[in-house]
């Protein structure tokens, strides 16, 4: 089973936001003009006139279909989707799109096989199976119809961001967000929520430990599994006699006579929803806080508790997607040099780290220590110590979302990589060079109309007035000294 881990994938994700799967036009192809099974020797291509999704299965009751998925004009993924909302539940290459143009071609041979021929088989099933059908609860399934029905492959265990009701979520599986940035997995006894902040490095932001209140977990009793039950909970479970733990949604025992599902969304929280008169009801959040989201405010921003997103550096307006470009990587091994070269420090007191109780910390002595540590470090990012109980909390990935906290006892000590910055300040000495230049023409300008005016006095003998109205010689030495002075701010910068 493939997950996305790794940066290409991580990459990927970023162009494929989940924003393009919202404008999914609702209007398909009736239900009745695709099937309910398809079977060895099925082909098809993408129709270049299907405006969002070209179906090509769907299950008995018509709420799910399988087909194909516009995102853009020119990818295409293999998805089952949710029909009355139009949402995909499911995508077979969520990282890895296939072109919306003739040559991309799904074929069922015993395996379901997108393929196209410049790249060679994107995804399989790597099955032998004889009959391919969507189940009521929005499986896709790959049977042998040798009397056993034996199921060879199933979407549900391979799920993409989504898991639907009675699902099971094993240990074997991992939710991925769209954007490819969190992933949700099991623990021995634990649901987690995983953020890739640096390319094999994983680091848990949400953690929820089974609560062992009605079944007790048994060594040697195999592997948890996790699933939305319909009664409006997120259980975990050893065997199916009782759950180990009960997350409880808003809809915990309430008669739901829409279907439930949640998903991993691109901010990294997990939601659950139920349909309800036409739409998706939100009824279960993990993380119900902004600032404790793992990436609320994007890089070097820092979260206000009820109040938006600042810049961890004073000086900077915040914009949406954080407030220095998104680093990856460490400081190690940058051609040989000293690390202290490749960034610089900031520093903010009253910051605390979003999940600090799921990040490790050593007791420090002071300040000077903890930072000490980090500097030495090449691949710490920063520190954030407490000078009340000398806890001192390594960040060992680019640096993501601060949350303010009042008092000023919680220091932050953060490294910004400097390549990004010095092209940031050859901007800035392009923008003086430009200032220069315009004062320069200023200059010019200013130099003829004097002289233009001084020909004019001698002609019209109104001189005097005129020559208070405009810019004196003193007036235009100003300008430019006004003018390289904003350039040198500019370089500083
Ligand atoms: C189905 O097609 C794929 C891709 O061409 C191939 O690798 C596979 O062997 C085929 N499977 C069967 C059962 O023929
Ligand atoms: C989920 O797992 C349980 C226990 O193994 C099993 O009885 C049930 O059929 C599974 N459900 C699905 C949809 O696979
Ligand atoms: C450097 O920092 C990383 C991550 O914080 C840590 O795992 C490692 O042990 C540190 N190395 C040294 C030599 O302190
Ligand atoms: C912690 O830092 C704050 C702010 O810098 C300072 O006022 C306070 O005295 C410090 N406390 C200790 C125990 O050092």
């Amino acid at each position: 089973m493939g997950r996305a881990t790794g940066s290409t994938a991580r990459y990927l994700g970023f162009l494929f936001p989940m924003a393009f799967l919202l404008y999914v036009n609702h209007a398909w192809l009736p239900v009745g003009a695709t099937t309910q099974e398809l079977l060895r020797g099925f082909t098809a291509t993408p129709d270049p006139t299907a405006s969002s999704f070209q179906p090509l299965l769907h299950n008995p009751n018509g709420t799910f279909s399988l087909g194909f998925l516009r995102n853009g004009s020119s990818q295409l993924a293999l998805a089952i989707v949710h029909v009355p909302s139009s949402e995909p539940v499911w995508l077979a290459n969520p990282t890895r799109w296939a072109r919306w143009s003739k040559p991309t071609e799904l074929f069922f041979n015993g395996s379901l096989v997108l393929s196209d021929p410049h790249t060679g088989v994107l995804w399989s099933t790597r099955t032998d199976g004889d009959r391919l059908l969507i189940l009521d609860n929005g499986n896709l399934q790959i049977q042998k119809l040798d009397g056993s029905g034996s199921v060879l492959w199933q979407s549900f265990d391979s799920p993409s961001d989504t898991l639907l009701e009675n699902q099971n979520f094993t240990v074997q599986m991992y939710l991925v967000s769209s954007n490819g940035l969190y992933s949700m997995r099991l623990g021995d006894d634990f649901i987690g929520l995983y953020a890739e902040f640096k390319a094999g490095l994983d680091q848990v932001y949400w953690r929820h430990r089974a609560m062992e209140e009605r079944g007790h977990i048994v060594d040697g009793n195999g592997s948890i599994y996790a699933r939305i039950s319909p009664n409006g909970f997120l259980g975990m479970y050893q065997t199916e006699t009782a759950p180990i733990d009960v997350q409880a949604f808003k809809t915990f025992q309430r008669p739901i006579s829409g279907i439930r599902r949640v998903r991993l969304e691109s901010d990294g929280n997990l939601r659950g929803y139920y349909w309800y008169d036409s739409k998706w009801v939100s009824d279960f959040e993990a993380i119900d806080e902004e600032c404790e989201l793992p990436n609320a405010c994007g890089s070097y921003g820092l979260c206000l508790p009820g109040g938006g997103c600042r810049c961890l550096d004073n000086r900077r307006e915040y914009s949406s997607g954080g407030c220095f470009p998104q680093e990856s990587g460490d400081f190690c091994n940058v051609r040989g040099e000293n690390d202290a070269i490749n960034y610089w420090v900031l520093r903010r007191a009253g910051v605390e780290l979003p999940f600090k109780e799921l990040m490790g910390f050593e007791q420090m002595g002071s300040l000077e220590e903890c930072e000490s540590s980090c500097k030495s470090n090449c691949s710490c990012w920063g520190t954030v110590f407490h000078n009340v109980s000398g806890f001192c909390y390594a960040v060992d990935y680019p640096i993501s979302t601060l949350v303010s906290f009042g008092d000023g006892s919680k220091i932050g000590y953060f490294k910004v990589r400097k390549i990004k910055e010095e092209k940031k300040r050859g901007v800035g000495v392009a923008g003086g060079v430009a200032l220069l230049v315009g004062a320069v023409l200023i200059f010019v300008g200013v130099a003829g109309f004097g002289t233009y005016r001084m020909w004019r006095r001698k002609k019209t003998g109104h001189g005097i007035f005129m020559e208070e109205q405009g810019l004196s010689h003193d007036s235009y030495r100003e300008l430019l000294r006004s003018s390289s002075f904003g350039a040198v701010e500019l370089c500083k910068r």
